[in-house]
Protein backbone atom coordinates (compact mmCIF):
# COMPACT_ATOMS: atom_id res chain seq x y z
CA UNK A 1 0.00 0.00 0.00
CA UNK A 2 1.33 3.35 -1.25
CA UNK A 3 1.69 5.35 2.19
CA UNK A 4 -0.02 8.81 1.95
CA UNK A 5 1.96 11.72 2.79
CA UNK A 6 1.87 13.86 5.73
CA UNK A 7 2.83 17.75 6.53
CA UNK A 8 2.05 17.77 10.24
CA UNK A 9 3.12 21.30 11.79
CA UNK A 10 4.18 21.71 15.19
CA UNK A 11 3.52 25.37 16.66
CA UNK A 12 5.39 24.50 19.99
CA UNK A 13 4.81 27.63 22.55
CA UNK A 14 3.51 30.02 19.58
CA UNK A 15 1.04 31.23 18.01
CA UNK A 16 -2.14 33.21 19.64
CA UNK A 17 -5.61 33.89 18.03
CA UNK A 18 -4.53 37.07 15.95
CA UNK A 19 -2.44 33.89 14.33
CA UNK A 20 -5.08 31.35 13.54
CA UNK A 21 -5.68 33.38 10.32
CA UNK A 22 -2.41 31.73 9.23
CA UNK A 23 -4.24 28.45 8.75
CA UNK A 24 -7.19 29.76 6.44
CA UNK A 25 -4.74 29.70 3.61
CA UNK A 26 -2.97 26.68 4.94
CA UNK A 27 -6.65 24.98 4.85
CA UNK A 28 -6.97 26.21 1.62
CA UNK A 29 -3.89 24.87 0.41
CA UNK A 30 -4.49 21.52 1.81
CA UNK A 31 -8.02 21.36 0.70
CA UNK A 32 -5.94 21.89 -3.16
CA UNK A 33 -3.78 19.07 -2.06
CA UNK A 34 -6.14 15.90 -2.03
CA UNK A 35 -3.31 13.50 -2.00
CA UNK A 36 -1.82 15.14 1.12
CA UNK A 37 -2.24 14.67 4.85
CA UNK A 38 -2.31 18.05 6.01
CA UNK A 39 -2.64 18.71 10.00
CA UNK A 40 -1.60 21.16 12.82
CA UNK A 41 -0.62 20.61 16.42
CA UNK A 42 -1.12 23.95 18.35
CA UNK A 43 -0.94 25.09 21.98
CA UNK A 44 -3.59 23.72 24.50
CA UNK A 45 -5.46 26.63 24.47
CA UNK A 46 -5.77 27.04 20.64
CA UNK A 47 -7.03 23.57 19.64
CA UNK A 48 -10.69 24.66 19.73
CA UNK A 49 -10.41 28.31 18.33
CA UNK A 50 -8.15 26.34 15.32
CA UNK A 51 -10.98 23.79 14.98
CA UNK A 52 -13.43 26.07 15.21
CA UNK A 53 -12.15 28.78 12.21
CA UNK A 54 -10.88 25.87 9.92
CA UNK A 55 -12.67 22.44 10.62
CA UNK A 56 -11.49 21.13 7.65
CA UNK A 57 -8.16 20.87 9.07
CA UNK A 58 -6.61 17.80 11.24
CA UNK A 59 -6.18 20.25 14.41
CA UNK A 60 -3.93 18.45 17.36
CA UNK A 61 -1.96 18.69 20.68
CA UNK A 62 1.45 18.99 21.07
CA UNK A 63 1.38 16.65 24.46
CA UNK A 64 -1.35 15.12 26.45
CA UNK A 65 -1.26 13.34 30.02
CA UNK A 66 -0.58 9.63 30.62
CA UNK A 67 -3.60 9.65 33.05
CA UNK A 68 -7.14 10.22 31.52
CA UNK A 69 -7.96 12.58 34.67
CA UNK A 70 -6.79 13.40 38.31
CA UNK A 71 -5.00 15.54 39.95
CA UNK A 72 -2.27 16.57 37.68
CA UNK A 73 -1.59 20.24 37.82
CA UNK A 74 -1.00 21.76 34.94
CA UNK A 75 -1.44 18.90 32.81
CA UNK A 76 -4.26 18.20 29.91
CA UNK A 77 -5.23 14.82 28.97
CA UNK A 78 -6.27 13.47 25.78
CA UNK A 79 -9.64 13.30 26.59
CA UNK A 80 -9.63 16.91 27.18
CA UNK A 81 -7.71 17.98 23.88
CA UNK A 82 -10.00 15.43 22.12
CA UNK A 83 -13.20 16.97 23.52
CA UNK A 84 -11.45 20.68 22.29
CA UNK A 85 -11.54 19.65 18.75
CA UNK A 86 -7.80 18.04 18.82
CA UNK A 87 -7.88 14.79 16.30
CA UNK A 88 -3.91 13.92 17.22
CA UNK A 89 -1.84 14.56 19.21
CA UNK A 90 2.61 15.03 19.26
CA UNK A 91 3.98 12.37 21.88
CA UNK A 92 7.44 12.39 23.08
CA UNK A 93 9.03 15.15 21.02
CA UNK A 94 12.23 16.02 21.93
CA UNK A 95 11.74 19.18 23.63
CA UNK A 96 9.18 17.29 25.79
CA UNK A 97 12.27 15.22 26.67
CA UNK A 98 14.72 17.30 26.71
CA UNK A 99 12.88 20.32 28.87
CA UNK A 100 10.64 17.65 30.97
CA UNK A 101 13.12 14.81 31.21
CA UNK A 102 10.52 12.56 29.99
CA UNK A 103 11.48 8.84 29.04
CA UNK A 104 10.13 6.94 26.34
CA UNK A 105 8.81 5.01 28.80
CA UNK A 106 6.23 8.35 29.37
CA UNK A 107 5.83 8.48 25.70
CA UNK A 108 4.39 4.96 25.45
CA UNK A 109 2.01 5.53 27.98
CA UNK A 110 0.85 9.03 26.88
CA UNK A 111 0.59 7.51 22.94
CA UNK A 112 -1.71 4.24 24.15
CA UNK A 113 -3.61 7.19 26.53
CA UNK A 114 -4.10 9.30 23.39
CA UNK A 115 -5.45 5.78 21.26
CA UNK A 116 -8.15 4.83 24.04
CA UNK A 117 -9.21 8.42 23.84
CA UNK A 118 -9.18 8.01 19.64
CA UNK A 119 -6.99 10.57 19.03
CA UNK A 120 -3.94 9.40 16.37
CA UNK A 121 -0.12 10.06 17.47
CA UNK A 122 2.90 11.68 16.20
CA UNK A 123 5.69 9.96 17.89
CA UNK A 124 9.00 11.18 17.95
CA UNK A 125 12.21 9.89 18.98
CA UNK A 126 15.79 11.12 17.27
CA UNK A 127 19.14 11.14 18.86
CA UNK A 128 21.23 14.13 20.43
CA UNK A 129 24.30 15.45 18.60
CA UNK A 130 26.50 13.69 21.60
CA UNK A 131 25.15 10.64 20.64
CA UNK A 132 25.54 11.08 17.13
CA UNK A 133 29.13 11.93 17.71
CA UNK A 134 29.89 9.31 20.12
CA UNK A 135 28.40 6.90 17.37
CA UNK A 136 25.59 5.82 19.06
CA UNK A 137 22.52 7.24 16.75
CA UNK A 138 21.54 4.36 15.60
CA UNK A 139 21.16 2.31 18.71
CA UNK A 140 19.23 4.94 20.43
CA UNK A 141 16.95 5.39 17.87
CA UNK A 142 16.27 2.27 17.61
CA UNK A 143 15.93 1.84 21.70
CA UNK A 144 13.56 4.60 21.56
CA UNK A 145 11.24 3.17 18.98
CA UNK A 146 11.70 0.05 21.30
CA UNK A 147 10.48 1.57 24.88
CA UNK A 148 7.87 4.35 23.05
CA UNK A 149 6.02 2.30 20.18
CA UNK A 150 2.67 1.20 22.07
CA UNK A 151 2.03 -2.94 22.08
CA UNK A 152 -1.04 -2.50 19.24
CA UNK A 153 0.62 0.27 17.65
CA UNK A 154 -1.13 0.65 13.79
CA UNK A 155 -0.35 2.82 11.27
CA UNK A 156 -4.31 3.64 11.02
CA UNK A 157 -3.32 5.35 14.33
CA UNK A 158 0.17 5.90 14.85
CA UNK A 159 3.08 7.66 12.79
CA UNK A 160 6.64 7.93 13.66
CA UNK A 161 8.53 11.37 13.25
CA UNK A 162 12.55 11.08 13.17
CA UNK A 163 13.64 14.01 14.21
CA UNK A 164 17.25 14.13 15.61
CA UNK A 165 16.91 16.65 18.20
CA UNK A 166 20.48 18.92 16.75
CA UNK A 167 18.39 19.45 13.42
CA UNK A 168 15.66 20.96 15.27
CA UNK A 169 15.43 24.94 15.25
CA UNK A 170 19.10 25.34 14.17
CA UNK A 171 18.95 25.36 10.34
CA UNK A 172 21.11 22.42 10.51
CA UNK A 173 19.86 18.83 8.28
CA UNK A 174 21.46 15.59 8.43
CA UNK A 175 23.29 14.43 4.82
CA UNK A 176 20.40 13.18 2.50
CA UNK A 177 22.79 9.94 3.11
CA UNK A 178 21.94 10.31 7.25
CA UNK A 179 18.39 10.88 6.90
CA UNK A 180 17.97 7.83 4.45
CA UNK A 181 19.63 5.24 6.71
CA UNK A 182 18.02 6.40 9.64
CA UNK A 183 14.58 6.06 8.11
CA UNK A 184 15.78 2.43 6.92
CA UNK A 185 16.54 1.48 10.63
CA UNK A 186 13.33 3.16 11.88
CA UNK A 187 11.48 0.33 9.35
CA UNK A 188 13.07 -2.42 9.77
CA UNK A 189 12.98 -1.77 13.90
CA UNK A 190 8.71 -1.60 13.50
CA UNK A 191 8.84 -4.46 11.16
CA UNK A 192 10.90 -6.45 13.95
CA UNK A 193 8.38 -5.38 16.58
CA UNK A 194 5.07 -5.03 14.37
CA UNK A 195 5.96 -7.10 11.16
CA UNK A 196 4.60 -6.40 7.84
CA UNK A 197 1.85 -3.71 9.06
CA UNK A 198 5.12 -1.44 9.67
CA UNK A 199 4.92 -1.32 6.05
CA UNK A 200 1.86 0.95 6.18
CA UNK A 201 2.96 3.04 8.78
CA UNK A 202 4.07 6.45 7.89
CA UNK A 203 8.01 7.97 9.18
CA UNK A 204 8.51 11.45 8.76
CA UNK A 205 11.48 13.45 9.14
CA UNK A 206 11.46 16.31 11.71
CA UNK A 207 14.42 18.93 12.20
CA UNK A 208 14.82 22.27 10.01
CA UNK A 209 12.61 20.81 7.01
CA UNK A 210 11.82 24.02 5.01
CA UNK A 211 10.33 24.66 1.52
CA UNK A 212 13.70 25.06 0.28
CA UNK A 213 14.72 21.49 1.05
CA UNK A 214 11.34 20.06 1.17
CA UNK A 215 11.46 18.43 -2.23
CA UNK A 216 14.33 16.98 -1.82
CA UNK A 217 14.08 15.35 1.89
CA UNK A 218 10.33 13.88 0.98
CA UNK A 219 11.70 12.61 -2.22
CA UNK A 220 14.11 10.37 0.14
CA UNK A 221 12.84 6.21 0.11
CA UNK A 222 10.88 5.47 3.39
CA UNK A 223 10.30 9.20 4.08
CA UNK A 224 6.60 9.38 4.58
CA UNK A 225 5.98 13.18 5.33
CA UNK A 226 7.65 16.01 8.01
CA UNK A 227 7.12 17.59 11.51
CA UNK A 228 7.41 20.96 10.93
CA UNK A 229 8.32 23.44 14.02
CA UNK A 230 9.29 27.25 12.40
CA UNK A 231 8.05 26.80 9.08
CA UNK A 232 4.94 25.76 10.26
CA UNK A 233 3.95 29.51 11.89
CA UNK A 234 3.27 31.17 8.50
CA UNK A 235 1.41 30.20 6.01
CA UNK A 236 3.75 31.88 3.70
CA UNK A 237 6.51 29.52 4.72
CA UNK A 238 4.22 26.21 5.27
CA UNK A 239 1.98 25.97 2.14
CA UNK A 240 4.93 25.57 0.32
CA UNK A 241 6.54 22.38 2.14
CA UNK A 242 2.63 20.92 1.38
CA UNK A 243 2.93 22.21 -2.37
CA UNK A 244 6.46 20.07 -2.79
CA UNK A 245 4.47 17.02 -1.30
CA UNK A 246 1.96 17.10 -3.68
CA UNK A 247 3.93 17.35 -6.11
CA UNK A 248 5.30 14.16 -5.13
CA UNK A 249 1.94 12.59 -4.37
CA UNK A 250 0.12 12.92 -7.78
P1 LIG B 1 11.94 22.85 13.34
O1 LIG B 1 11.24 21.94 14.45
O2 LIG B 1 11.24 22.57 12.03
O3 LIG B 1 11.74 24.25 13.82
O4 LIG B 1 13.38 22.44 13.29
C1 LIG B 1 10.84 20.64 14.14
C2 LIG B 1 10.15 20.03 15.32
O5 LIG B 1 10.57 20.26 16.46
O6 LIG B 1 9.16 19.30 15.17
Amino acid sequence: MARRKLIAGNWKMNGSLAALAELDTIATAAAAAPNVDVAIAVPATLIAPAHARVPSLAIGAEDVHEADSGAHTGCVSASMVREAGAAFTIVGHSERRGDQHETSHDAYMKSAAAHRQGLTVILCVGETQAERDAGRAERVVQAQIEKSLPDDAHADWLTLAYEPRWAIGTGWTPSMEDIAAMHAIARAKLRQMIGDTALDMRILYGGSLTGANAAEILALENVDGALVGGASLTADKFVPIIEAAKAQST
